[in-house]
């Protein structure tokens, strides 16, 4: 049991000799504090052991490292300090050891106490008595091994960490994020507008609406931990469209907390909605600007009631509606009512969806968004079979609605 290396052997001999011009200082280990002052910290740790290391007298390189400092298997340590290794008692001298086990359970270098806790990305771990950690289970929405699986595999698409979703679930992913509940037959089996090309007109293998339309085309805003897609993608389309029908005449970015939290009928704010009702309000009453009733959803809880409707319209005579209320952000003053002409289906016919993104602006798609949707970073999405191999839970999927404003190629 008792060994010492060569190269240890040799330093000894070196340090025998400069122990002599430092007998009058005390060394920097004796005047380092003892590590188990409080107790020991990794109680269940093997050190000594592990490197079958145990050291006679004092050998300032019998040592190894130590929750991010290093602890000594040599018998000095027993003598002046108390900086042995956690198992240097028991390992190498076969008695117990005289500094008591810390209760609690270490993580990251900290002793956490019994029923202490920190999150794995979304999984709460808990000290538990035995001093064990114990960690949720439940599959995250940015799951590594998935990256990995989807970088590694020939997709077409590039898969990364988007810090916004780091520490959610997959089911709060598919709960918080997405939003729009899937149309009624009836809302499917809506008559189409059938686009039809002209003979021989060949469309662009690329098209950007906003090199198209200038200055027309809104940026999407963030609906955050609001499931209310229903109200954004709508409201987005609304006033691309409101903007490039006026010929920039009125350039409104529409306010979809108008719609989360006036739009109640059937709807579920940001708990889900439906689109034929929001088109059904933005025909009929109507939104202001989201300058106006700007988006107050971001910071509340996930998936909590929207707050009170603030403001309603009513009808000013010849088609026109007004505000009942000033606008809710009391900075601005202009509480103009939009309103927009009944929507339409499209088919499901890319060439003609792309003619009528052309022609009259971008157009709102439904999408079913599976679990690796969340990891997106660029190239051509289409759903992996990555974790066809995990348990069900592990493979989920909501109905989401989006805002198209182009296409390309890759
Ligand atoms: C280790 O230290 C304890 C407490 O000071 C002492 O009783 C014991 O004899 C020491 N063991 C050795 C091998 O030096
Ligand atoms: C993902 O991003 C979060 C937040 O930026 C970071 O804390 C986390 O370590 C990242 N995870 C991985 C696996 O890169
Ligand atoms: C889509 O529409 C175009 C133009 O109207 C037509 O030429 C094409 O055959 C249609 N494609 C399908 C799959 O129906």
């Amino acid at each position: 049991m008792w060994r010492c290396p060569l190269g240890l052997l040799l330093l000894l001999l070196l340090t025998g000799h400069v122990a002599l011009g430092a007998q009058k200082g005390r060394g920097r280990r004796e005047l380092a504090p003892g590590l188990h002052l409080r107790g020991i910290r990794d109680a269940g740790g093997r050190y000594c052991q592990e490197q079958d290391l145990c050291c006679r007298g004092r050998a300032d390189d019998c040592a190894l490292p130590y929750l991010g400092t290093i602890c000594y298997c040599d018998l000095f340590c027993n003598r002046t300090v108390s900086d042995c290794c956690p198992d240097f008692w028991d390992f190498c001298l076969g008695v117990p050891p005289p500094f008591p086990p810390i209760q609690g359970c270490m993580h990251g270098g900290r002793i956490y106490p019994v029923l202490g806790t920190y999150w794995d990305n979304c999984n709460r771990c808990t000290c538990q008595e035995n001093r064990q950690w114990q960690c949720d289970q439940e599959p995250c929405l940015v799951d590594p091994d998935m990256i990995n699986a989807i970088n590694q595999g020939n997709y077409g698409w590039q898969a990364g960490n988007h810090s916004a979703f780091w520490g959610m679930t997959l089911d709060e992913g598919i709960r918080y994020r997405l939003g729009t509940i899937r149309p009624s037959s009836s809302v499917l089996n809506m008559h189409e507008i059938y686009t039809v090309l002209n003979p021989g007109e060949v469309l662009p293998k690329a098209f950007e609406a906003s090199e198209k339309w200038p200055n027309l085309i809104h940026e999407p805003l963030d609906q955050g931990n609001c499931a209310g897609s229903w109200a954004f993608s709508t409201a987005a389309v609304a006033s691309d469209r409101v903007s490039i029908h006026s010929l920039g005449h009125m350039t409104p970015v529409l306010s979809p907390q108008n719609l989360l939290s006036c739009n109640t009928h059937h709807q579920q704010g940001c708990r889900g909605g439906r689109l034929d009702g929001a088109w059904w309000f933005l025909r009929r009453r109507g939104v202001v600007s989201d300058h106006c009733y700007p988006f107050s959803g971001r910071e509340r809880d996930k998936g909590g009631p929207a707050p009170p409707c603030m403001m309603h319209s009513r009808a000013t005579g010849r088609g026109k509606r007004q505000a009942t209320a000033r606008c809710p952000n009391g900075h601005v003053n202009n509480n103009n009512i939009y309103q927009v002409t009944p929507a339409y289906r499209l088919g499901s016919n890319d060439t003609e969806i792309m003619k009528e993104l052309m022609e009259n602006g971008p157009v709102q798609a439904l999408m079913e968004v599976h679990e690796d949707f969340f990891l997106y970073k660029g190239g051509i999405y289409s759903h992996t079979p990555v974790n066809l191999g995990r348990p069900e839970r592990y493979r989920r999927h909501g109905t989401h609605s989006v805002k198209i404003t182009g296409w390309g190629e890759e």
